[in-house]
């Protein structure tokens, strides 16, 4: 049987899951279904990437240790490709031991031959991004990614010899068309190896951070987050353990990525491939960015769009449609309120969920619910027949082509003909003249079209074409052959309609002002309701105590009164306070958070801060009210 291994990024836990994590999980998702109708094994892996300093702080900052952030954030994950219908076959923690088992075996087998080294660093580092860069690098004397301040750094580190691998890795790129794609990634790639490589600093000083892979030959160390994270697309499959297994799957087929994380898989991964002795996978494929409107996503501008929101909305059928249809492969494609909506509307409602509803009802009407024996097929219907014929091929050389916007165009399409073959053949007529022979051959050719279409697009709404297939009475096998065959929808089934496939969603006016749009964009984010609100128990305390916990990088052990009772807080502020400065401060405190254990000290709440992007401060009352207020 032939295979077909793909793999999504592992999403950072430090927050959760958002519109494009969303669309890069449905997309493998939905390649996966498409391959296994073409009678492909698949194995679909997806995960998380749960080491380095964004998960360490993301944890700090909520008052809990990286494994209990880590812990909570990644059922988040589950449960949204859940409600997502995703059918992934593995899903990989990097922090599971069988992926950090390997990753300590991979580093000690690069080490021992001489391509793991150890040097001394001098220059800028961005901490949050956890990356060094040179003094030109810098934009404005800061991190040219995410504009955060960096820090001077002098320190013996690990290096990775990526230089010594440059010319291979320009040959097998220029070899290869199809190894970085779309070609934009790919001359993108080129260009960036057009100039001398750096060999790659792959390690953290524990001191610094603690929160990753031990280095085997130096526990003193960590290992850079991307080269764990990296290591998953062998690790899931069983390098050096199940060499039978790994053997059957790798390479893989496709590392499906976003375009911002094109140089580390497109250079680091496969170098460090090539220096273990492990073949490259055939194809990274960088998709691009949903924007909003024409803007980026991003969690500053308050316009992130919240996966959850739109499945609740739109339902999670409509949601993988649109996400699929809308976006051409390798180029952005720009959400809003009214694209979601006329996609949905104009593809699914009018023509897709038109055709089903005009369909069965017309079997009712006219053959008491029971799917007729067709009569001798004409030119016409022998046409309609013959196209949708071809199309399952069509479809799936699209979809192979990574052309899935064009395969769904092509499926629509004969949605369309399909309704106009209905009305061209005005099967009312028919019923009124009492030809019921063509009647009957209409009403066939037409259910049966909606049949092998609808199976078509099983791979991209698997829960409507189940319910389509409960409502016709069919269950042939899913799969390319069942659509490709004539005359599996069987005479004599009794059909049923319990309900419309695919309702209208709200129209926007087309004379929409600014103001509408804006409210309407509003909507898409996560609303806190005033019930959820109330939940929480903030209330003012004074600081009694402040003592900084030693051994740790930024804490702050705290005593403060709650208005007669005592309690312990941990803070992770010692960069921004001098334990000192805190005590006699009354300061706001959330005090029903679940209590956590940090660095040995168990923390009863948590106080409330504000950050700019180069301090924190404290939340204080302006006036003079008592530990234990409540603040609402
Ligand atoms: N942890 C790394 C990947 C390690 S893979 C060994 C990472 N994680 S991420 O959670 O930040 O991003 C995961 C993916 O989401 C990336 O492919 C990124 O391109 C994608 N997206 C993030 N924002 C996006 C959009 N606005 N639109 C589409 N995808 C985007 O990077």
């Amino acid at each position: 049987m032939k295979k077909f291994y793909l793999t999504t990024p592992l999403y950072y836990v430090n927050d959760k899951p958002h519109l494009g994590h969303a669309y890069t999980t449905i997309l493998a998702d939905v390649l996966s279904r498409f391959h296994k109708m073409a009678g492909y094994e698949v194995f679909f892996l997806t995960g998380t990437d749960e080491h380095g300093q964004k998960i360490a702080d993301a944890a700090e900052k909520k008052g809990r240790t990286p494994e209990e952030h880590c812990d909570e954030t990644v059922e988040i994950f589950k449960a949204l490709w859940k409600k997502l219908e995703i059918e992934y076959d593995d899903f990989i923690r990097t922090t599971e031991k069988r992926h950090t088992d390997v990753v300590s075996k991979c580093l000690q087998k690069l080490y021992d031959k001489g391509d793991i080294y150890k040097s001394s660093y001098s220059g800028w580092y961005c901490i949050p991004d956890e990356r060094f860069w040179t003094e030109k690098d810098l934009v404005d004397g800061k991190c040219p990614d995410c504009g955060r301040e960096v820090v001077h750094l002098e320190e013996e580190n690990y290096f990775f010899r990526m230089s010594k691998y440059q010319d291979w890795l320009i040959n097998h790129v220029k070899d290869n068309p199809d190894f970085i794609q779309p070609d934009t990634r790919r001359n993108e790639i080129l260009g960036f190896l057009s100039k001398p490589l750096n060999d790659l600093c792959i390690s953290r000083p524990q001191k610094r951070l603690s929160w990753g892979v031990p280095l085997p030959f130096d526990p003193e160390y960590v290992c850079y987050v991307w080269f764990d994270a990296l290591l998953n697309y062998i690790t899931a499959p069983g390098y050096l353990v199940k060499e039978n297994e790994f053997n059957k799957w790798w390479p893989a087929d496709y590392h499906l990525i976003g375009k911002d994380i094109v140089t580390t898989h497109g250079v680091f991964w496969p170098i460090m491939l090539k220096a273990l002795e492990v073949q490259p996978p055939k194809t990274i494929f960088a998709h691009g960015w949903w924007l909003i409107e024409e803007t980026k996503m991003s969690k500053s501008l308050g316009n992130v769009v919240s996966p959850e929101y739109l499945v609740t909305k739109f339902g999670v059928d409509q949601f993988r449609y649109f996400a699929m249809r809308e976006m051409a492969l390798g180029q952005d494609a720009s959400f809003s309120p009214e694209s979601i909506t006329d996609r949905i509307n104009m593809d699914l409602a009018n023509d897709f969920g038109n055709l089903a509803s005009r369909i069965i009802t017309m079997i009712k009407r006219y053959r008491n619910s029971v799917v007729p024996e067709s009569g001798a097929l004409n030119k016409e219907d022998e046409e309609l027949k013959r196209n949708a014929n071809e199309l399952p091929d069509r479809v799936f050389e699209l979809v192979s082509q990574m052309k899935i916007h064009l395969a769904l165009d092509s499926i629509i399409a004969s949605v369309r003909q399909t309704n106009k073959y209905i009305e061209n053949n005005t099967p009312w007529d028919l019923a009124k003249k009492g030809d019921d022979e063509r009647l009957n051959t209409v009403l066939y050719v037409s259910a049966e079209m909606l049949r092998r279409i609808g199976l078509l697009l099983f791979p991209v709404m698997p829960n409507k074409i189940k319910q389509l297939r409960e409502f016709l009475k069919t269950d042939e096998p899913i799969n390319f052959e069942s659509c490709r065959e004539w005359g599996l929808l069987k005479p004599g089934n009794k059909v049923s309609l319990e309900e419309s496939l695919f309702p209208r969603v709200m129209m926007e006016s087309p004379q929409k002002t600014e103001t509408e749009i804006m409210e309407k964009q509003k909507e898409i984010h996560d609303y806190v309701t005033f019930e959820e609100f109330k939940k929480l128990d903030i209330r003012i305390a004074e600081v009694l105590k402040a003592e900084r916990m030693e051994d740790t990088k930024n804490l702050i052990k705290l005593e403060i009164d709650l208005g007669g009772e005592t309690r312990t807080l941990v803070a992770g502020l010692a960069k921004y306070y001098q334990a000192d400065e805190m005590v006699g401060k009354r300061i706001v405190v959330l005090a029903n958070l679940k209590p956590a254990r940090l660095h040995g000290t168990l923390s009863e709440g948590m106080l409330l801060a504000a950050e700019s992007k180069e301090d924190v401060r404290l939340l204080v009352v302006d006036g003079d009210l008592p530990p234990g207020s409540q603040v609402h």
